[in-house]
């Protein structure tokens, strides 16, 4: 494992193994990182000759204060987990200076619309923040195949589209959801769920598994009051959204149309830490 803090040593080494021909694999992460993140890197270096890993913790998506300083970091311990996977990973930390102007500037992006719901329509200015981040990764570390997971559904299809509005000449590669034993979908958030919390979490998963299962037979208003029904009996939890969408333009829809494929979408706090997930239901 190699760590690099500045942009400019990061492209002299770019450029070095550009010259030789060296396919790059980008995975952008903010750090904290567990199996999930790890499922993207091993993918990466299997299918690359070099992976470069991103650790930043980009302030411009977070639209809770809150939420962006208590976020969890360690990055000794992350390149101590990454260097037991590769020596040969490159890992890119870089200071918010090396990134941002004073004022955080970010770019306004067209995702044609598919930022409109779920977590674009709960976090203002979300994917806004993502998109100045990536593009801008994108452009100084021209991998030539970038991984996000599946997990961040929305955002996947967002980077998609971001690639091709912007013609970047980059393979955006999908990878699906790690998850614990009981279905909930590892996360760096989890660590903050302390103690007898912990059981509450796997309800996530187990909701949107019953609209996964219960898909064909039932319509969409019965799995819609079953889970928020299901919530309203549950304490500790509150249900943000539950949304099923259609997957490819995540339009919400109250009606299935055959031959058309549909995800559940579902974001929940516990114990305050905002928890997201979503599976394919067709
Ligand atoms: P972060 O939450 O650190 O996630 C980095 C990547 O790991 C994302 O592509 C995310 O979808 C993927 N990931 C997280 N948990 C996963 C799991 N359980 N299974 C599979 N993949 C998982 O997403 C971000 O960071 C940021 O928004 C970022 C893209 C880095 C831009 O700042």
């Amino acid at each position: 494992m190699i760590l690099f803090r500045k942009k400019s040593d990061l492209i002299i080494r770019r450029d070095d193994l550009k010259k030789n021909k060296f396919k790059i694999g980008l995975v952008p992460t903010m750090g904290a990182l567990h199996e999930g993140h790890m499922s993207l890197i091993k993918r990466s270096i299997k299918e690359n000759d070099y992976t470069i890993v991103s650790i930043f913790i980009n302030p411009t998506q977070f639209n809770d204060k809150k939420d962006l300083i208590s976020y969890p970091k360690n990055l000794t311990k992350d390149c101590n987990y990454l260097d037991s996977v590769s020596k040969d990973i490159i890992v890119f930390a870089p200071e918010i200076s090396e990134i941002y102007d004073e004022n955080l500037s970010i770019k306004e992006f067209n995702f044609q619309g598919l930022d409109k719901f779920m977590e674009g329509q709960h976090r203002k200015g979300h994917f806004n923040g993502v998109g100045t981040i990536v593009s801008h990764l994108l452009e100084i570390i021209k991998p030539n195949n970038a991984y996000f997971g599946e997990k961040d559904y929305q955002q996947l299809r967002i980077i998609q589209q971001l690639v091709i509005e912007n013609n970047f000449p980059v393979n955006i590669i999908g990878c699906e959801t790690i998850r614990e034993r009981d279905g909930l979908a590892l996360s760096s958030r989890n660590s903050k769920i302390t103690g007898s919390y912990r059981k509450f979490a796997g309800k996530i998963f187990e909701v949107i598994n019953y609209a996964r299962i219960n898909f064909n037979s039932m319509s969409l208003d019965e799995i819609y009051s079953h889970v928020n029904n299901f919530f309203d009996n549950i304490e500790n939890m509150e249900l943000e959204y539950f949304t099923i969408a259609e997957s490819e333009f995540l339009v919400p829809v109250n009606k299935k149309i055959i031959d058309k494929k549909y995800r559940a979408f579902i974001a929940v706090k516990l114990q305050e830490i905002r928890l997201i997930d979503n599976i394919a239901l067709n």
